[in-house]
């Protein structure tokens, strides 16, 4: 089975997806991981400052399509590859692949994300929201399941989508 958490920065696709990872016994593979391991830098802020946000879209796609072949993960995203469609083809190309939008207010994303200094596009608040606000119909989309994470705790979310999961 393979899983892929989608949702803005801040929504909690890392912790999710390693709850997830051990319940269901799948490997667990983080996307932005594999592009900083790919691009040779240190941090995502650094990709972004000296090779620019277009060479880490390309990363993205890379790995995106390197993922295809895998059967069996729980895969957690960068909250902008629903920007490049391609991605998400690449995600989907290759048997089932089941799309999760963790559902999140913005207030809720703040809250969590006040003490960190990685993500390139959370440092202007009011840029933050109207990119949240473009890319927010967009998980909708393409997702197979929706969960609000709005005041709930990990395991509650954990469990919300494996239940889902069966009435899929
Ligand atoms: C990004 C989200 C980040 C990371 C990069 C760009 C985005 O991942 O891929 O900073 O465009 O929303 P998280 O969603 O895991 O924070």
């Amino acid at each position: 089975m393979k899983i892929t958490l989608i949702g803005f920065m801040g929504s909690g696709k890392s912790s999710i997806g390693k709850s997830l990872s051990q319940k269901l016994n799948l490997p667990f593979i983080e996307m932005d991981d594999q592009v900083l391991k790919r691009s040779g830098r240190n941090n995502i802020n650094e990709i972004f400052n000296t090779d620019g946000e277009l060479r880490f879209r390309e990363l993205e796609i890379e790995i995106a399509k390197k993922l295809k072949e895998i059967k069996n993960a729980i895969i957690t995203t960068g909250g902008g590859i629903v920007m490049n469609k391609i991605i998400i083809d690449f995600l989907k190309s290759n048997g089932r692949n089941i799309i999760v939008f963790l559902d999140t207010e913005f207030e809720t994303i703040k809250n969590r994300l006040k003490n960190n200094y990685d993500r390139p596009l959370f440092s202007n608040m009011k840029e933050a929201k109207i990119i949240f606000d473009v890319r927010q119909p967009l998980y909708r989309i393409f997702a197979d399941i929706v969960i609000k994470t709005d005041n709930k705790s990990v395991e509650n979310i954990s469990q919300e989508v494996i239940k889902r999961l069966g009435n899929l």
